[in-house]
């Protein structure tokens, strides 16, 4: 099976804007957390799509559904999200796993709730590549120089900008792949490997690249939301 996996657990600390979580900020008519939902709805292939939601949370994303989602409600599935990013991800697989059991052939797509401009051609390509090779993620090439400075203050590497690029979401595995590696991290590693895609990267497993959207950006500051503000009148749909 093919499972959603929206991550919408996060409090939002960089976007001082709100009390609320951003993605549920309204981007035209709709939460930011429900124009994610739809895009992953509207994908016959996605079996379930579960969201991830701060425990604080969880009634309000309830009421959002009922309110705005006119189909496919009784694919969604809603769970408490985790301390960070990755335990949100293991809480959904464990969600996953007591109500169908564990299965070989079951991959999960994750993806972050503040991305609500998410293609149907991405999540295409997201089941196509997962399926095919276990495990990818969605980039986009760099446009600017990538300059890395390992102090903060002075210049250690400026790589070559053609094998450079922006990581995106959705990240997708095989969700037993996934649940193995992120059960061998010792409590350290977890702190330190926050990127999902990072910890296959640290046991040898590859992970290949699926093509992004520069307009598949992520709603961090008010700035971006400001911008996701002008993008949706242009970009509602594929
Ligand atoms: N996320 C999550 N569970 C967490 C933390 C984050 O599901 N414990 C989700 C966020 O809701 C968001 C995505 O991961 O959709 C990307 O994270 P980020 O943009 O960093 O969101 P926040 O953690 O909410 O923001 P901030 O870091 O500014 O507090």
């Amino acid at each position: 099976m093919i499972f959603g996996a929206i991550l919408a657990g996060g409090v939002g600390s960089r976007m001082k804007m709100s009390d609320m979580p951003k993605q549920f900020l309204l981007l035209g008519y709709k939460p930011i957390v429900i124009h994610t939902l739809e895009k992953f709805l509207l994908n016959t292939r996605m079996d379930k799509v579960y969201v991830g939601v701060h425990p604080d949370w969880l009634d309000y994303m309830e009421d959002l559904i009922e309110k705005y989602i006119v189909f496919r409600k009784e694919d969604i599935v809603c769970v408490a999200g985790g301390g960070d990013r990755n335990s949100t991800i293991m809480n959904i697989v464990d969600a996953i796993e007591a109500e169908f059991g564990e299965n070989e052939d079951d991959y999960i797509i994750t993806h972050d709730s503040v991305r609500p401009f998410v293609t149907a051609r991405i999540l295409d390509e997201n089941i196509e590549c997962v399926i095919k090779y276990n495990a990818c993620d969605t980039v986009i090439p760099a446009t600017d120089t990538i300059v890395e400075a390992k102090d903060n203050i002075i210049i250690s590497d400026i790589p070559e900008r053609k094998y450079m690029y922006q990581g995106q979401t959705p990240q997708s595995f095989k969700i037993g792949l996934l649940k193995k590696l992120f059960r061998e991290l010792s409590e350290e590693e977890k702190g330190i490997l926050t990127d999902a895609c990072k910890i296959c990267l640290m046991r040898g497993v590859p992970v290949h690249l699926v093509e992004g959207e520069v307009s598949n950006l992520k709603i961090t500051t008010v700035t971006d939301y400001k911008i996701a503000q002008a993008l949706i009148g242009g970009v509602l749909s594929d």
